[in-house]
């Protein structure tokens, strides 16, 4: 049985003083959800602050990106090891948005897969495809070239150590959700497409939705079959909305 996972990528937003009434907020709440595992990803200068706020809860921590390199003269990286030294367990690896706005290619975010996974971090692994990469026809093949980025460097094995994320880049902050058909679809190639090479594995790896997820429509999508949970942008930063999506996977 794969235990449903909720995620939140605060992106770059916060506070301070917004931090630590989001992490109050949620704390708060947790009580309620006894299933579900819980990550929240803040930014990286709050993530010593987050893990203090987390201690003592089962609110568990990730980065939003981490260094392909362990250590040295890499100005603006941040290691693993520096990562797990200030209480996190997970990072977010290959965001769209990382792809897209910073140039990070398939074998660079293969490499950030790999300093995770040597290091002991569990990667949040991000794929999905464009509204044209979508329109003309080719989601499933993005996806699979994405995945054998990881595959390629790693082995079919690397991908239990981590969580996957299918994050269609149409319904990343537009409001346009998956319909839970699509959403499905998508997640059931990915699953096969890894059975293909590992029944064990495919059957363990969680594989998260995520884009524009919200209390209203979590629980359709993550009642799929092969939806284990969601990687939650906006509706992150409310804790109330957040803790909602928490208890609709369960
Ligand atoms: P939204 O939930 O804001 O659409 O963002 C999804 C996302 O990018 C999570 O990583």
């Amino acid at each position: 049985m794969r235990q449903v996972m909720v995620a939140g990528n605060w992106k770059m937003n916060g506070s301070s003083d917004s931090v630590k009434e989001l992490m109050a907020g949620i704390k708060e709440g947790m009580a309620a959800v006894t299933k579900a595992e819980v990550v929240v990803c803040p930014p990286a200068v709050y993530i010593p602050r987050v893990s203090g706020a987390a201690d003592g809860s089962a609110i568990k921590v990730g980065s939003q990106n981490i260094c392909d390199e362990d250590k040295g003269a890499f100005t603006g990286e941040i290691s693993a090891d520096m990562l797990k030294d200030t209480g996190c367990e997970y990072a977010i690896i290959g965001h769209s948005e990382r792809r897209a706005l910073y140039g990070e290619t398939d074998e660079l975010v293969a490499k950030r897969f790999a300093a995770a996974r040597r290091n002991g971090i569990k990667p949040i692994f991000c794929i999905g495809e464009t509204l044209e990469e979508r329109e003309s026809g080719v989601t499933n093949d993005v996806c699979s070239r994405q995945i054998d980025a990881v595959i390629a460097l790693e082995g079919v094995e690397a991908l239990a150590d981590g969580v996957i994320a299918y994050e269609p880049v149409w319904a990343i902050g537009t409001g346009k959700v998956a319909t839970p058909e699509q959403a499905q679809d998508v997640h059931a190639f990915i699953r096969g497409k890894i059975a293909a090479l590992n029944a064990e594995v495919a059957e363990g790896v969680r594989i998260l939705y995520g884009g524009s997820m919200n209390p209203g429509n979590a629980k359709e999508l993550i009642g799929q079959a092969d939806i284990d949970g969601g990687l939650i942008g906006g509706a992150s930063l409310k804790a109330e909305d957040f803790l909602a999506i928490c208890q609709a996977a369960e």
